[in-house]
């Protein structure tokens, strides 16, 4: 299996079929994820939340995100590795953020970025793009825009938001993105934009029509049951394989079942 470029995932989207992207922040799981099969390694923000334990992803820093792309970086072989651009490293100017944008590619290692808005970034894209950059971008529910937004809801509901999702949708592709990530938006508005693009569509939330979907590690594996937003599915309960056996472990040291003898160096 060859290596997938940006390249590559337009051709899955003109061949119809789908692009499976994950989120990842360490090695070990960047390995994993590349050896399924994974298209896309995507080192989101939400580290901020799965890892961190903050409560939303704007506290999350570029020194942050450049560490754990590095991490995905040498566990991916095949993946793309796009890494997410934090709250306030992109949104100044697109000066700024070409050069925030070259850090997670020069420093981390990432193939590509991404970076959330519409029309009002596409100079922004347009700058990191022309730079040779790929450019991710991300619409719909954009979480770094959670205060405006006034929580993480639905958007695009009704015939004027749609369209006003649409329009970035296109600002985006013609600022010259290579994909879409479309959140948390109808499923009918994901397939009516997933038709509209000539670049892939990744959806999370936004229904079975775009041209791939992307989920967060930890979400899938179980291990993030603080709550479970509808979109997701489940494939594993790994926090419940993960606390059992620590509660084994912790037992076996109380009781001095372990170390056996075969756990121990002779002298
Ligand atoms: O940060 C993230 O994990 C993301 C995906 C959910 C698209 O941006
Ligand atoms: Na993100």
């Amino acid at each position: 299996l060859s290596k997938i470029t940006t390249t590559a995932l337009a051709n899955l989207k003109a061949e119809g079929e789908k692009i499976a992207m994950l989120t990842a922040y360490d090695y070990t799981f960047a390995r994993l994820a590349d050896q399924a099969g994974m298209e896309v390694l995507l080192v989101g923000d939400s580290v901020g939340m799965v890892f961190s334990g903050l409560e939303n992803t704007l506290p999350v820093t570029l020194d942050q995100m450049i560490y754990h792309t590095q991490a995905v970086a040498r566990g991916s072989k095949r993946a793309l590795v796009v890494a997410d651009m934090p709250f306030m490293t992109y949104q100044v100017s697109p000066q700024q953020a070409l050069q925030n944008a070259g850090r997670l590619v020069q420093e981390g290692r990432a193939e590509a970025v991404k970076l959330e808005g519409g029309a009002a970034m596409a100079a922004t894209i347009s700058a990191i793009v022309t730079a040779g950059i790929p450019v991710m971008g991300h619409v719909g529910l954009t979480p770094q825009s959670v205060h405006a937004i006034g929580g993480f809801r639905v958007q695009g509901k009704g015939h004027d938001a749609a369209q006003a999702v649409l329009e970035d949708a296109l600002a985006v592709q013609d600022a010259g993105a290579f994909a879409l990530v479309l959140e948390g938006i109808p499923a009918s508005l994901g397939q009516q934009i997933t038709q509209q693009l000539t670049i892939p569509t990744i959806g999370i939330g936004a229904g079975a029509d775009c041209d791939g979907q992307v989920l967060v590690m930890h979400d899938l594996l179980g291990l993030f049951d603080e709550f479970t937003p509808k979109f997701v599915k489940r494939y594993a309960s790994v926090g419940e394989t993960v606390e059992k056996a620590f509660r084994e472990y912790q037992s076996e040291v109380k009781s001095s079942c372990f170390p056996q003898p075969q756990n121990c160096f002779k002298g």
